[in-house]
């Protein structure tokens, strides 16, 4: 209640109280006291309160002087008798500062006149107010906005800044920052870093004019996967040693007769200038669902859909996707690894065209120096493996497969026969160990993978190195 009677006293004969530390000291209480007294007051409208906040102020050396020794207008003023004084005797008594400052104040202020080289008093006494307004300052008491301002423009006076206070550490402009803990790719979704190579894979296929291919279906029928592609059914691959076949589902419902009978037909008696296999083709082989071994199953698919729409329309198309090989793991192998592939189907393209998409392909992922080596595919004639020099490794290595697509292959999907399709394949994680300096694919990918290692692996970025 002191607290509440002093504001509502004060505030009987005065329009304000400018300073609630002021009060607060005056009445000897604490300042969040009477705080919240105010804020209470506040709350009911009974008093009018606004919250601002003092700024600090420094004296600076020329105020720190002039606060113990007066300001230099009253110590020109004192020095002039009230008979007067010629200023040549003035100028020797006073430091030249007090001098010159002191005259030129003390005349603003009206105390003093000069006239004829002699200077006299107007007035008998001067307060110094200077002196008490900086005296007020190191107080920390409360000082009127304006004569702030000028002490501030006479320079006596600083505001104060935190920062002045305070040591600063030179900036380290080399200093590493401190790793920033956020997830890092998965690596049984993306390989290790493999999302990164397949980023950057993907936006060359995207540069090159291709178009994904929707891979989404990890199972595929031996149709797509083999029969489609001109692989014979009694081809090695299509053994259990070598391919995941599905229990259940066990068989596909779905496939297009018509072409299925001309697939079948291709493989027994040949057609369209080829001879065949010559053996008995069992619908029940093509019927069974497997886990794809090759994403060219996505690519045969499309094909023949494309080859449906007429008039034929030319095409490139890409895929980044799994596979699944029934395959012994060792150090270069897994049974599921990833494939890169890409496909152009247009009229009249030629071996020279194969070349030449993969040396502009690989020479975007910084291979430029490549060999191709005649192979053999079921589907593809010619087919080319195609190698790569490492310098790093000093060698040629394997990095991917390629090949025109055979007429048997084509032709009974309906394309038209000056068509002809250009495509390559290579697994994912082949580069991306080359890239890396990888020797174990189980480092890669899989569940052996190091979370320390996925952690602080580089980034890749291909063609840059
Ligand atoms: N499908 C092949 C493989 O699995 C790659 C390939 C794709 C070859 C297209 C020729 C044409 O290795």
């Amino acid at each position: 209640m002191v607290a509440e009677d002093a504001i509502l006293g004060f505030l009987q004969s005065q329009d304000e109280i400018a300073d609630s530390h002021e009060f607060a000291a005056g009445l000897g209480i604490d300042h969040t006291e009477l705080e919240n007294v105010i804020k209470r007051l506040n709350g009911f409208e009974i008093i009018d309160a606004q919250d601002f906040k003092k700024d600090n102020y420094l004296l600076t050396e020329e105020g720190k002087l002039y606060a113990v020794e007066g300001s230099p207008e009253v110590n020109f003023f004192l020095a002039v008798p009230p008979e007067g004084i010629s200023l040549a005797n003035l100028k020797i008594t006073l430091d030249p500062k007090v001098f010159s400052i002191g005259s030129s104040w003390s005349k603003k202020n009206n105390w003093i006149e000069i006239a004829k080289g002699s200077v006299t008093r107007k007035v008998d006494a001067v307060e110094d107010k200077v002196k008490d307004l900086l005296k007020g300052i190191e107080d920390g008491k409360f000082v009127d906005g304006n004569d702030v301002a000028e002490l501030l423009k006479r320079k006596l006076i600083v505001k104060q800044g935190d920062w002045k206070d305070l040591e600063f550490k030179e900036y380290n402009l080399n200093a590493q920052g401190q790793p920033i803990q956020i997830g890092y790719l998965q690596p049984l979704l993306e390989a290790w870093q493999g999302a990164m190579v397949r980023e950057e894979i993907q936006n060359i296929f995207l540069q090159m004019g291709f178009e994904e291919m929707p891979t989404n279906n990890f199972v595929e029928s031996s149709f797509w996967n083999f029969d489609a592609l001109f692989q014979p059914q009694q081809h090695p691959a299509r053994d259990s040693h070598d391919t995941f076949f599905l229990k259940a589902p066990a068989t596909t419902r779905d496939l297009p007769e018509d072409y299925v009978e001309r697939v079948k037909r291709v493989h027994e008696v040949g057609g369209y200038g080829s001879k065949g296999y010559g053996y008995d083709w069992k619908r029940d082989e093509a019927d069974k669902n497997l886990l794809r071994t090759h994403t060219t199953a996505v690519s045969t698919r499309m094909l023949y859909m494309l080859a449906q729409k007429k008039p034929f329309m030319p095409k490139r198309y890409y895929s980044i996707d799994r596979v699944f090989r029934n395959e012994a793991v060792d150090r270069t192998h897994l049974a599921e690894f990833h494939q890169i592939e890409g496909v152009i189907c247009d009229h009249g393209l030629t071996l020279g065209d194969l070349i030449g998409v993969l040396e502009d392909f690989f020479a975007r992922l910084g291979m430029t120096k490549l060999r191709f080596k005649p192979a053999y595919n079921p589907y593809t004639e010619p087919s080319m493996e195609i190698f790569s020099y490492h310098d790093g490794l000093n060698k040629w290595v394997e990095i991917g497969n390629s090949g025109m697509f055979r007429p048997e292959m084509l032709l009974p999907m309906g394309l038209p026969e000056d068509v002809n399709v250009i495509a390559w394949g290579l697994s994912l994680e082949r580069p991306t160990m080359i890239l890396y300096g990888i020797d174990n694919i189980r480092d890669l990918f899989g569940p052996k993978v190091d979370f320390n290692v996925i952690k602080n692996g580089p980034i890749c970025r291909l063609g840059l190195q």
